[in-house]
């Protein structure tokens, strides 16, 4: 490393022009482009869902993102096509002969809290439990709250979502990390996530996870949660899997005696199907400002509708 905070990552023979390589200093992944001889260096972790920029396609002064396509300009970071909203950190590169060199000290202060907010929301949780509900193809999965490297405690607000990086994921369409909204309350002991098993790589390799598998978990994320006026009432309407932030929410206010008025319609194709309906019905007994609807859709049921 240099006194001037530049630190060499490369050769110029290794990036052929229009070209990019991913590079590492001090543990951040940089993605590193050649652009008609000039070179840029850019955040290789997309700021949309986590994807690996120097994996996906360089058009001019833009990348493009391998998983969703949010496109991104090298030289300022800028979102130029969504869905990714926040922009890149960028880096100033120099060359002295064959050398590339970056200055990963050159980021502002607000792009170094940026950074730091990023890595602080990474979690490493404990699978601790799974279950498949019955008849279906619906696989829940308990991860402890506390991170096993650092203690931290997982916080969220009821309906919010996190992002699951089970590792090694491989030529999944949907890319190696998926987001799942937190079934579980903040007031339980547990991180709750709920999916449907497909046939997909990543839901594959989910529905293989062992009790004590660590995974990095990252967020939270989200604004679908409870409004704070408790004078208003809260009316959700949810079918099958789409119950998950429904329980969280229903959960917490239940827990927390929320003095909220609750409504649920729920929505099944059979009564076996009802995810989560022990779990609602004890709400129910305790909460008095909860009302479950449950419908059910198949026409073979015997019972047709009940609540
Ligand atoms: S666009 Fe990059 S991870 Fe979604």
């Amino acid at each position: 490393m240099k006194n001037d905070g530049f630190v060499k990552v490369a050769n110029t023979s290794d990036i052929p022009v229009s070209k990019m390589k991913e590079v590492q200093v001090n543990g951040q992944n940089i993605c590193l482009a050649n652009i008609d001889g000039k070179y840029f260096a850019i955040n290789n972790i997309c700021s949309h869902e986590g994807g690996p920029l120097a994996d996906g396609r360089l058009e001019g002064y833009e990348v493009e993102c391998p998983w969703h396509q949010s496109k991104f300009d090298m030289r300022t970071g800028q979102v130029k096509v969504p869905p990714a909203v926040e922009p890149q950190v960028t880096y100033q590169v120099k060359l002295e002969g064959e050398n590339v060199l970056i200055n990963i000290g050159s980021m502002t202060t607000e792009v170094k809290t940026k950074v730091k907010q990023v890595e602080s929301s990474e979690y490493r949780l404990i699978l601790k439990e799974r279950q498949v509900l019955e008849g279906t193809d619906i696989l829940s999965l308990k991860f402890n709250k506390k991170a096993e490297d650092n203690n931290r405690i997982f916080d969220y607000v009821a309906g919010q979502f996190a992002f699951f990086d089970i590792g090694k994921v491989y030529d999944d369409p949907k890319g190696p990390i998926r987001h799942f909204t937190l079934a579980s309350s903040p007031t339980e002991e547990f991180i709750l996530i709920s999916t449907r098993i497909r046939d997909s790589p990543y839901k594959k390799k989910l529905d293989l996870l062992q009790i004590g598998t660590t995974v990095k978990v990252r967020g939270p994320q989200g604004k679908f949660t409870l409004h704070e006026d408790h004078s208003k009432p809260a009316i959700f309407l949810s079918g099958g899997i789409g119950v998950t932030p429904f329980r969280s929410m229903i959960k917490y206010a239940t827990d927390k005696n929320l003095p909220i008025r609750i409504i649920i319609i729920d929505s099944n194709i059979s009564r076996e199907n009802i995810l989560f309906k022990n779990h609602f019905d004890k709400c129910a007994d305790t909460n008095k400002n909860l009302k479950i609807i449950y419908t059910i859709t198949d026409e073979q049921s015997k019972n047709g509708d009940d609540q």
